[in-house]
């Protein structure tokens, strides 16, 4: 095949880890005669400093060209501590988001049966976790109203769903369990917020078009405590974005290192793959940080993106492998050996 892939490396580790991913990704194309083309572009802190905008349109008209988006991460500490500032790396990320139609995150745990012991739960509440948390992106609070009143000494932010918003997530995830374990878990709050409830009736209408899906309805603070509890009882939950992005941190402790979780966002154009991890600044330029999860994320793309599950499958074989053999980053390398973010990715792409 020849497959275009838009190149968004973005701010902190986002190039240390991309680069690995390319490496990982052009090894798997030679071996299976694809042809890949990457077209690398702005974003974030880097896209302000550049352009003065954090999702410039040349970007987009990249990203909308493409067969898929590869994305690094985004956001730089001169930020976080001026809530002043009028143009932040993140608005970036919500606005291609938004631009994309990305209105579905897929965020899956999973553990590794080496590192089992580096999580901070007990083996035996961990043991046989693989649960996927779809998260809706481009809805909710994170783009309802917002302002200040009172001369600014009263602020407000608006959650607003429509029904359309919710079945459309809501099918994703009814779709998802079908070809996984065929349990459905609705996280809300739906005995004090009205968006909720319009999630819960939204979602218990679509239960009889999917009689073999069993449907549980949680309230996201009770989930919060049974995620760490028996991450193993769940498999495919939906939630709202504010509680996704909540939990989808909490989840991602669970395999032991933050550096390994992939993700997609998927929606109306272009999807785009990402690890879940930030921008991890303190690592920034350092060759230390662990690009496993952008490379699972590359991973993500060949099944989900791209149709192509041997190439996927290798991808994750040879993951496992430079685990088992301790070939990893110093988050994962206790008292052994800590490799390189660059020997990590030159390892992966030689014994691919
Ligand atoms: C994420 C991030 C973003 C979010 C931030 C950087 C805007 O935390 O992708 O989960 O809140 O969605
Ligand atoms: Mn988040």
């Amino acid at each position: 095949m020849n497959l275009h892939i838009a190149l968004l490396a973005g701010d902190g580790i986002g190039p240390e880890v991309t680069d690995q991913a390319v490496k990982v990704v052009n090894a798997v194309a030679k071996k299976f005669n694809h042809s890949i083309t990457w077209t690398p572009a702005l974003t974030g802190a880097s896209a302000i400093d550049e352009v003065g905008e954090p999702y410039p349109d040349s970007t987009h008209e990249i990203c909308m060209a493409a067969d898929a988006v590869l994305f690094g991460a985004i956001g730089h500490p001169r930020y976080d501590n001026d809530p002043k500032a009028t143009v932040r790396p993140e608005q970036g990320l919500l606005k291609m988001r938004q631009k994309l139609g990305l209105f579905a995150n897929v965020r899956p745990t999973f553990t590794f049966p080496s590192l089992i012991d580096n999580s901070p739960l007990k083996r035996e509440r961990i043991e046989g976790t693989d649960l996927v948390i779809l998260r809706e992106l481009t809805g909710g609070i994170y783009f309802g109203e917002r302002g200040r009143k009172d001369d600014g000494n009263t602020a407000f932010d608006t959650c607003k769903y429509t029904r359309a918003e919710i079945q459309r997530l809501a099918k994703l995830g009814f779709e998802m369990a079908l070809g996984r374990s065929k349990k459905l878990c609705c996280v809300d709050k739906a005995n004090v917020l009205e968006s909720s409830r319009l999630w819960r009736e939204t979602v218990q209408a679509m239960e009889k078009d999917y009689p073999e899906v069993t449907v549980s309805y949680e309230f996201v603070d009770a989930v919060a405590m049974r995620l760490v509890q028996w991450p193993s009882s769940y498999d495919v939950i939906i939630t709202e974005n504010l509680f996704g992005d909540i939990l989808t941190d909490e989840a991602s402790v669970i395999s032991g290192s933050m550096g390994l979780m992939p993700s997609s966002s998927i929606g109306v154009h272009t999807s785009l793959f990402e690890p879940i991890h930030g921008s991890y600044p303190q690592a920034a330029g350092k060759d230390i940080a662990n690009p496993l999860a952008t490379v699972l994320s590359a991973a993500m793309m060949f099944e989900d993106g791209f149709g192509l599950k041997d190439e996927a499958a290798l991808i994750r074989e040879v993951v496992n492998k430079s685990l088992a053999e301790g070939v990893v980053t110093e988050d994962l390398a206790g008292k052994n050996k800590a490799y390189k973010t660059s020997e990590v990715g030159d390892w992966l792409a030689t014994h691919i």
